[in-house]
């Protein structure tokens, strides 16, 4: 037992010893901490600079060699007092954006935060115009600085939220800079899945910082932005493709995979269309969780209006609804949304309907299923042939503008149709589908018309060339006899 103690002394002595050391050699933090006993010196006794060896003077400046206490903190000696706005991060970028100060602390940390910093959105002027928004202290504090993963850390997932939000989740203060700027992200993340984990106790979860960055936050609108939609798959995939980090949840970690495949994802991330929606189109950016049975056409929705009204009268709102299938992912998928072609329809194998309805299950869709598939298969056979004699008489040099015209009536109905087959109604296709048949066949009757046309003239200059030669040849032999004549009368 007693020998126990002895090691255990030995171990406290050995740890302590330069800490205890450094407060006796450093004269500012043994005066402040015997003497002046302030805040500072106390939280100061947990500082991770502190146990490096760092001093009050290494950021205060003055000579911590010295006992008297005005010439310790004489401006002679450097001493620079209370460092005020800018001058803060200076202090702090005196060391942490120096490489080589940072080596021979024996540190490898990144030395990029203050640069990093000043190009962020934070980096902008505060309302005083003399500083930058933030310093490095806004967010760590000035004392008691700890490793950022360590709990107690301001920055740490569990703390940061609080950190952010002493001045996102401040109405008076936002409004000084940017009165449209929201301020409900705390109370939205704490609906979500992320921000209900956060709050109890688990670090792993979403926060401001995994999803904005931390140094070098930019505006949403700024393409670099790791918020801005043609980075936000890569943003949450950075954790939810990270099978060994999502391990415990037990849940999928294909989204990033599938999302990229799909025709979102293509759109968005290949053809930088910003209007297909990315991960916090359809889960929220604050709430992001995922979108309940209830919500999911309410997602698709906002983008897709028609089909999701058209979904909403049909037969199938109320025979989803009870069997608790989601709207249009029970077709469409969530993340894997392909090419929507005629193929989804019908009730062939690659037909989603064939999956509910068979000749002996919901046999009233299956007869819909089919019938809808055959009507779309003549208007596309119709539009085709409409399309071919088009062609065909703009090459033999017919006017045939107006016909060519029509077309598009026929190719608009036909991408209605497929919007139509949501309404799961075969009359309201049928009508749509109709329409497009109508004015396809108004098409070929013109398009062929005007190539029996071209035919009809062709017969007609035919004869009208015979007749048109013959008149010439018997011209020209009546020329010749005739000057055959007058040569005689001159002989
Ligand atoms: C012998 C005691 C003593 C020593 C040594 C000493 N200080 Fe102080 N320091 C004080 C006292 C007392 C005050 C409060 C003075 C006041 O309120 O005007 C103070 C104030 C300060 C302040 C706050 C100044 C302000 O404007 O509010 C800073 C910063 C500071 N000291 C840093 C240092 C640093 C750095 C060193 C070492 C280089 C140091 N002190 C050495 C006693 C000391
Ligand atoms: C890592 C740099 C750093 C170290 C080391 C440091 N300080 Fe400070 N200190 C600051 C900064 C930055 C401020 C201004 C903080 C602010 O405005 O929030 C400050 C402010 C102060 C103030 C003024 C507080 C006030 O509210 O006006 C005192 C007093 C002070 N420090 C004392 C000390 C003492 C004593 C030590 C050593 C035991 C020390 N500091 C070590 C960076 C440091
Ligand atoms: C808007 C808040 C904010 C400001 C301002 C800020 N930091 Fe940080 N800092 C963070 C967060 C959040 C982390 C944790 C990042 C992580 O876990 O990846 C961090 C991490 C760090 C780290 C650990 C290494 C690293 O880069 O991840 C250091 C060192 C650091 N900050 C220094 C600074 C310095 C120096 C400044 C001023 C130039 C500063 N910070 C300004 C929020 C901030
Ligand atoms: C004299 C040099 C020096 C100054 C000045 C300085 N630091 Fe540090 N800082 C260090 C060193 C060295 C470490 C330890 C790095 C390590 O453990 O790799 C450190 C660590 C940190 C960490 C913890 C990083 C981690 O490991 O997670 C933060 C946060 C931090 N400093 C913030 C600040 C802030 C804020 C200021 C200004 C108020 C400041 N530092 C001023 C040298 C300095
Ligand atoms: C899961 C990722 C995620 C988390 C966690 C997150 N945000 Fe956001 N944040 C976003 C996205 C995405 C946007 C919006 C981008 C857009 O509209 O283009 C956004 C927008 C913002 C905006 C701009 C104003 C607004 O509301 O549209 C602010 C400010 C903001 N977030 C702060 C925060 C704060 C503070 C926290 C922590 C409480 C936080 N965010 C947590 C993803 C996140
Ligand atoms: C000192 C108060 C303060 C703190 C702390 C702070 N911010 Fe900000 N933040 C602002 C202000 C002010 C703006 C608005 C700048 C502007 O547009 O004029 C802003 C802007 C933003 C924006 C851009 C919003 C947009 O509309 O484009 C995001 C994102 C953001 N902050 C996230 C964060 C996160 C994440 C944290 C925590 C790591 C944080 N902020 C900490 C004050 C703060
Ligand atoms: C820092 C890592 C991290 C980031 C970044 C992140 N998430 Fe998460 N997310 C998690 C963890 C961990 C969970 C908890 C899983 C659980 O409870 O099932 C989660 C849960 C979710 C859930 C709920 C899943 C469920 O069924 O429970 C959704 C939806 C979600 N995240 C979407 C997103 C979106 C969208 C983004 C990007 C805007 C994002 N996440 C960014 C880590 C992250
Ligand atoms: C077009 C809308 C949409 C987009 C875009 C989208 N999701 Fe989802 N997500 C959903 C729906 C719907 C669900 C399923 C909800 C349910 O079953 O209740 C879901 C479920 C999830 C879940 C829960 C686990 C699972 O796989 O079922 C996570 C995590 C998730 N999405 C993350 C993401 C991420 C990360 C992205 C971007 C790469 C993304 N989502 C893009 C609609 C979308
Ligand atoms: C933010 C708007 C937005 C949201 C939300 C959205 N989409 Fe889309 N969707 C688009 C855009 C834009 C395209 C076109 C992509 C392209 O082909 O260029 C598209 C394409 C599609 C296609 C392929 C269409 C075709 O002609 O092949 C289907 C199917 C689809 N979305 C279904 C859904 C479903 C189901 C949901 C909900 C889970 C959803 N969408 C949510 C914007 C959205
Ligand atoms: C019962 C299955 C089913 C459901 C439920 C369903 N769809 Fe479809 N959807 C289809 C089929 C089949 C097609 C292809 C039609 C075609 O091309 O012939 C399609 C085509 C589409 C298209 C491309 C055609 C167009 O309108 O531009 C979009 C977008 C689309 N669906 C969105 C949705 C949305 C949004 C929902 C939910 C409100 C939904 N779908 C629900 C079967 C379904
Ligand atoms: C997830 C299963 C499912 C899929 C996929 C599905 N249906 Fe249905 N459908 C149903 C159910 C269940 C009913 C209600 C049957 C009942 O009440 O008898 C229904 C009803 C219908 C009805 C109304 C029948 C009536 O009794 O009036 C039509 C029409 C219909 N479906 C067409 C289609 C078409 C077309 C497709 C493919 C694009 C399709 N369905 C895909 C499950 C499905």
């Amino acid at each position: 037992m007693k020998r126990k103690l002895f090691y255990l002394g030995l171990f406290c002595t050995v740890i302590f010893l330069p800490a205890q050391s450094l407060l006796a050699d450093d004269q500012c933090i043994s005066c402040h901490t015997n003497t002046v006993g302030d805040k500072q010196s106390e939280l100061f006794k947990h500082d991770i600079h502190f146990k490096k060896g760092i001093s009050c003077a290494d950021c205060h400046g003055g000579n911590s060699k010295l006992e008297d206490m005005d010439a310790a903190m004489n401006p002679k000696e450097g001493f620079i007092g209370v460092p005020k706005g800018d001058n803060i991060s200076k202090t702090c970028a005196h060391c942490h954006a120096d490489p080589e100060k940072m080596k021979k602390y024996g540190s490898s940390l990144p030395t990029n935060q203050w640069e990093s910093l000043q190009s962020s959105v934070h980096g902008k002027l505060s309302t005083t115009g003399k500083e930058h928004i933030t310093q490095c202290v806004t967010c760590h504090d000035s004392h008691g600085i700890v490793s950022v993963k360590n709990s107690a850390s301001p920055v740490f997932p569990l703390n940061v939220v609080k950190t952010c939000t002493k001045c996102h989740a401040n109405a008076s203060f936002m409004q000084t800079y940017n009165p449209a700027m929201p301020v409900d992200q705390l109370d939205k993340y704490r609906t979500s899945v992320h921000g209900v984990r956060n709050r109890n106790g688990d670090p792993k979860p979403a926060q401001c910082a995994s999803c904005h960055g931390s140094h070098d936050i930019r505006g949403i609108k700024d393409v670099k932005s790791s918020v801005y939609a043609t980075n936000i798959p890569t943003t949450c995939s950075k954790c939810h493709s990270n099978a060994e980090y999502m391990k415990q949840y037990k849940i999928p970690t294909d989204q990033y995979e599938k999302f990229a495949r799909s025709e979102h994802g293509k759109a968005l991330l290949q053809k930088h269309d910003v209007g297909a929606p990315a991960c916090n189109d359809c889960h929220g950016n604050h709430g992001a969780t995922p979108p309940g049975v209830e919500s999911v056409s309410k997602v698709c929705g906002t983008c897709h209006a028609l089909n999701a009204d058209l979904f909403s009268s049909s037969p199938h709102k109320k025979a989803f609804d009870e069997r608790k299938l989601p709207e249009c992912e029970t077709c469409h998928s969530n993340h894997e949304i392909v090419a929507a072609t005629d193929k989804l329809l019908g009730v062939g194998s690659e037909a989603v309907c064939s999956r509910c309805h068979q000749t002996n299950q919901n046999v009233k869709g299956y007869a819909v299923a089919k019938t809808m598939r055959s009507l779309i298969d003549s208007l596309e056979f119709m539009e085709q042939n409409a399309e071919m004699l088009v062609n065909e008489s703009e090459q033999r040099g017919m006017e045939i503008s107006e016909a060519k015209f029509k077309l598009r009536d026929v190719r608009q109905a036909r991408l209605q149709s497929r919007t139509m087959v949501h309404s799961f109604n075969e009359q309201k296709f049928h009508d749509v589908v109709g329409k497009g048949m109508t004015a396809a066949s108004i098409v070929q009757g013109e398009a062929q018309a005007s190539i029996d046309e071209y035919y009809f003239r062709r017969k007609g200059l035919g004869v009208a060339t015979l007749i048109i030669t013959i008149f010439t040849i018997s011209l020209y032999l009546y020329i010749r006899r005739l000057e055959r004549k007058q040569n005689k009368k001159v002989i």
